[in-house]
């Protein structure tokens, strides 16, 4: 790639600044910068969970064998962060796998895997208003005009199905043309050429409406698209039922529980994280579409599905010594996790407004995190797990099936809740339908002309106010003489 300048140290950039010393605005912001970025997560699992870490040296094929390796452990029942050091001989580290396992998600928080849903259920509601700092260590390298080249990055070919190898962990940042307020969330880039990506906005959250307005004013959308970020921003980057006003980065400075720093970039006035590794800025362009995809969702399937919008590349900024970032798609937990824990959140928190009775809400991995969403509640009343059903499927676009269960149901046990299902649940009563409901576009079951398709609640609760038959336990106490018993036979059993 060709450099406008290669020189310049991030010491340099802080002793260029000319305004006076800010809180945060020393050598010490650098560290904060790192924190709050991907290098920040990753010194943290090498530090404090080496064996979470997986560091490939040698030369790994661009083409689906990075993929395959994750996919690989994942089948071994393993979910590290995985580093390839070298992918297709492209001279630039590729980061993969970050957001797979629980545990190191839950440490960002600083809590236990347990606690993940309801610390981010909590955290993502304490608003933090951001910290613009001018001394982004992206500034190291820019690049522009003919010498951006999106080819010479490590941008992996996932699937054999995919039309092209795919930018998967791009956040895309833009303003609302009507109100100025940004947002931040991924979206597929399929690499076109040299600086030209088709983009796909199917999710139809803030980014597709922002396009939507920019092209009614006649106009395309300036965008930056962020590489190399920190889990936690990840993870709020998939918030949506948060008020208008709100700014995503806001919600990411209340999981990091300090003010996110951002830095401006050089795209439509737009402040981006300034701990990342790389910025692309540009602009997603108006009335203009071409064919995009197929690409392996995390529906398991080749989607043919998108809005087939188009980006173009102005101007590469990154650090001299960038990492790339890429999510592992398909079904993989990189992926997922992520989906299902901020649907968790999401849902506990509509819910919550309301039925205080709820408890915890659970969407499986093997509903593409997204599909199911499994809520578990104290009854007090008939007719509490209906609202339960309405709410959940008016907060969660993508949930098309909410099953409602008693809280004697462990609803991260699947079999537990096939248990509630098949004996507490009286088909011509419990199980409702909404046809024609909007549904996920890439959902392959909803209706290829409108993406409708029709939502079922299952409530799967005793009946309350009269007696029903009583669930067989065993105690806690005989479970423990039980497990000492065994013991003394010579077989030791965990509780
Ligand atoms: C790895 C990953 C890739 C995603 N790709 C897309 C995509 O290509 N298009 C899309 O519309 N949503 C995609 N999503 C979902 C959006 O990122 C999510 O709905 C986000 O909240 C949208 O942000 P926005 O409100 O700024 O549009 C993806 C999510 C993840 C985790």
């Amino acid at each position: 790639m060709g450099a406008r300048d290669r020189s310049i140290s991030a010491e340099t950039l802080i002793r260029k600044t000319n305004s006076p010393p800010r809180k945060g605005s020393s050598v010490q912001s650098l560290d904060i910068l790192d924190r709050q970025g991907l290098r920040g997560f990753l010194n943290m699992v090498e530090r404090e969970f080496p064996e979470e870490m997986l560091r490939i040296q040698g030369r790994v094929e661009i083409e689906l064998e990075s993929t395959a390796v994750v996919f690989e452990l994942e089948r071994a029942g393993r979910s590290p962060v995985v580093v390839f050091e070298d992918l297709g001989g492209k001279g630039m580290p590729c980061v993969t796998n970050i957001a797979a396992n629980r545990k190191l998600l839950a440490a960002c928080l600083g809590v236990s895997a347990a606690e993940l849903p309801m610390a981010f259920r909590e955290r993502c509601q304490n608003y933090l208003p951001c910290e613009i700092v001018d001394n982004a260590p992206w500034n190291e390298v820019v690049i522009e005009g003919d010498d951006i080249d999106l080819t010479k990055l490590p941008i992996p070919l996932q699937f054999s199905v995919d039309a092209a190898p795919y930018i998967t962990a791009g956040q895309l940042t833009a303003r609302d043309p009507k109100t100025g307020v940004d947002t931040t969330g991924f979206h597929r880039l399929m690499l076109r050429g040299k600086n030209r990506l088709g983009v796909s906005l199917h999710s139809r959250r803030r980014m597709y409406e922002f396009h939507r307005r920019a092209e009614e004013m006649g106009q395309n959308l300036p965008v930056a698209i962020t590489i190399g970020i920190h889990p936690l921003h990840y993870m709020g980057s998939m918030t949506y039922a948060y008020p208008p006003q709100v700014r995503k980065f806001e919600i990411i400075g209340g999981l990091f529980g300090e003010p996110y720093r951002l830095a401006k970039c050089g795209v439509g006035d737009l402040d981006v994280p300034a701990g990342a590794e790389m910025i692309i800025e540009g602009e997603i362009l108006a009335d203009v579409h071409e064919p995009e995809g197929p690409f392996g969702e995390f529906t398991g399937y080749a989607s043919y599905r998108s809005t087939q919008n188009v980006f173009v590349a102005h101007r590469i900024r990154m650090r001299r010594d960038a990492m790339f970032h890429s999510v592992t798609s398909g079904m993989a937990k990189d992926h997922i996790l992520i989906s299902c824990v901020t649907r968790e959140g999401e849902i506990l928190n509509a819910l919550k407004r309301n039925l205080p009775n709820v408890k915890a809400v659970h969407v499986p991995h093997s509903t593409c995190g997204a599909f199911v969403a499994i809520i578990s509640m104290k009854k007090t009343a008939e007719g509490e797990a209906q609202m339960a059903i309405m709410a959940t499927l008016g907060t969660e676009l993508y949930t098309k099936y909410v099953i409602v269960v008693d809280d004697d149901v462990d609803i991260f046990d699947i079999n537990d809740v096939f248990w509630a299902i098949a004996t507490r649940v009286r088909a011509e009563k419990d199980i409702f339908f909404i046809p024609g409901a909007k549904g996920a576009i890439l959902d392959p079951s909803s209706d290829p002309e409108n993406f409708t398709l029709t939502k079922m609640g299952i409530d799967a609760t005793r009946p309350s106010g009269r007696d029903f038959a009583e669930r067989l336990v065993i105690s806690e106490a005989d479970r423990a003489r039980a497990r000492a018993i065994l013991e003394g036979a010579g077989l030791k059993i965990q509780g």
